[in-house]
């Protein structure tokens, strides 16, 4: 069974209780996301490999590590998942990005997938799926089938806020990938909504309702 890592430093505590907080605007809404996503960028590449290579400083030569094996792409589910994007880029600049859209069949309460375009070398890459809120848990797994229909093995999972139903859904149907939360909830309500969460994470980024 793949891990779930809750990234619980402080600052990401403290800053995920305003984004939580119903009077925060969209303007600190979206600046803490961003925020909170570089800081969960740090935790998320805890265990990529490193190799030494030899410097020399100004009064000696050395080994010293950098980053080695293979390249990250980022895959933000649309829309939510833009927000957290920028903010792991700080960290990741080098990062390519792959889009995947999805809505929900009105009849089957399925996910359907309406847009996807990813980087060409998609299959070599290590990839991070990106969504502020894994709720059911649909999404997720519909972003991650995607991914996998086309060659990719190598898929970690990030997100602001988990139920403990969409954490299952996704271990039971992908239990090779990682998830990583800065907070584990308590439940979904009947609208599918993660209690106590942050309400609609889409509309609080964009100012939409
Ligand atoms: N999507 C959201 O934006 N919020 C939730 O609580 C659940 C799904």
């Amino acid at each position: 069974m793949a891990k779930l890592v809750v990234c619980d430093h402080p600052l990401i505590q403290h800053k995920l209780t305003f984004i939580r907080d119903m009077r925060t605007n969209t303007k600190d809404f979206r600046e803490l996301v961003d925020e909170v996503a570089t800081l969960m960028a740090y935790e998320i590449t805890r265990d990529v490999p490193l190799e030494s290579i030899t410097v020399q400083t100004p009064v000696a030569e050395t080994e010293s590590k950098v980053i080695s094996g293979r390249m990250l792409g980022l895959i933000p589910i649309l829309r939510a998942g833009l927000g957290m994007l920028d903010g792991v880029l700080k960290l990741l600049p080098a990062a390519k990005v792959g889009h995947v859209g999805l809505f929900r069949d009105p009849d089957t309460l399925q996910p359907v997938e309406y847009y996807i375009k990813l980087p060409t070398d998609v299959q070599e890459r290590e990839l991070i799926v990106i969504d502020p809120m894994l709720a059911t848990g649909g999404s997720a797994i519909a972003a991650i089938d995607a991914l996998k229909k086309r060659g990719c093995s190598q898929i970690k999972m990030m997100n602001l806020i988990a139920a403990p139903e969409g954490v299952k859904a996704v271990q039971d149907a992908h239990p090779d990938v990682d998830i990583y939360v800065a907070a584990m909830d308590s439940h979904l309500d009947e609208h599918g909504y993660i209690i106590p969460g942050l309400g609609d994470a889409g509309d609080r980024l964009y100012g939409t309702k």
